[in-house]
């Protein structure tokens, strides 16, 4: 796959319930097969407001690929093809907090990941080492944009910051476990954050995410549990949402600079060339 660095600059990963992004002029759709494996789906790329930004979805137009297959390491691999320098990534999300709502957006400041291990989650393996700094799982410049941009849609609650809790899914949680994580301080919980932030980082991509929150998962008393059901119905009404935040973030905020994020392999690779013998 030669590289084509310039076709885009903003990505959008999108979750469960957006599944296009009808806005991109002139779209034209990318089918790419990467070192990873094929995307998710085919990734759109058009204009948005002199921008140009490719779409994908990530479980795929018709939700084929449950949250342990979704290839991630494909999806960020085919967005550093295209140029893409930021993400803003889209997620449904169960709220473990009674002041975030269905129906309201959260941009989590911190993940902690609870999937199995399963998953692709470092572009690195045998033999070439790298440590990356994690500390701050989404980019903190673009996390503040997306933020600004989200407080622009009329009628929508936003809420700045909150740790998401990614776990491996598919099934929800149990009503134990969903008390766990309430105990442990987390937030917001999903199946998909993670390891889509990781390789973001390790592609020197900064990323953010909107969580569009559509349920209490199973821990509040007098509430109907999460099913999917439930989900795709809030995210039906909601997704506008979404969209309109992300136009106002294209409209809004200055072109891609330079972030600390672009740089994040700099300091990270340990294994050691020079000591390999002839
Ligand atoms: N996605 C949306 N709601 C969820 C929940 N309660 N648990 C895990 N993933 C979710």
């Amino acid at each position: 796959m030669a590289p084509r660095h310039s076709e885009a600059e903003t990505g959008i990963i999108g979750g469960s319930g957006l599944y296009d992004f009808s806005a991109l002029e002139e779209p034209s759709e990318y089918r790419l097969s990467t070192p990873f494996g094929e995307p998710s789906d085919r990734i759109v790329v058009g204009g948005l407001r002199g921008r140009r930004v490719a779409f994908l979805s990530r479980h795929g137009r018709r939700h084929q690929h449950p949250p342990s297959a979704v290839p991630a390491a494909a999806n960020i691999y085919a967005m550093k093809y295209l140029g893409v320098t930021e993400i803003l990534s889209v997620s449904a999300v169960g709220s473990l907090r009674d002041e975030l709502r269905p129906g309201e957006l959260v941009v989590p400041d911190q993940l902690v990941d609870l999937t199995r291990g399963g998953r692709t989650s470092s572009f690195f393996s045998s033999g070439l080492v790298a440590h990356l700094p994690f500390a701050d799982p989404y980019c903190p410049r673009l996390r503040r944009l997306v933020l600004d941009a989200v407080r622009t849609v009329p009628g929508t609650v936003s809420h700045d910051g909150g740790t998401y809790v990614c776990i491996e899914g598919p099934q929800f949680s149990t009503r134990a476990e969903s008390g766990l994580y309430r105990s442990w301080g987390m937030d917001v919980i999903g199946m998909t954050a993670a390891p889509e932030a990781k390789l973001a980082r390790e592609a020197g991509i900064c990323l953010a995410t909107i969580a569009l929150v559509t349920d209490y998962d199973c821990w509040r008393q007098g509430e109907e549990s999460v099913t999917a059901d439930l989900v795709a119905e809030v995210m039906r009404r909601n997704v506008a949402a979404a969209k309109q935040a992300i136009t106002s973030y294209v409209d809004t905020s200055p072109p891609a600079r330079h972030c600390d994020c672009h740089d994040a392999l700099a300091q990270a690779i340990l294994s050691d060339p020079s000591a390999v013998p002839d």
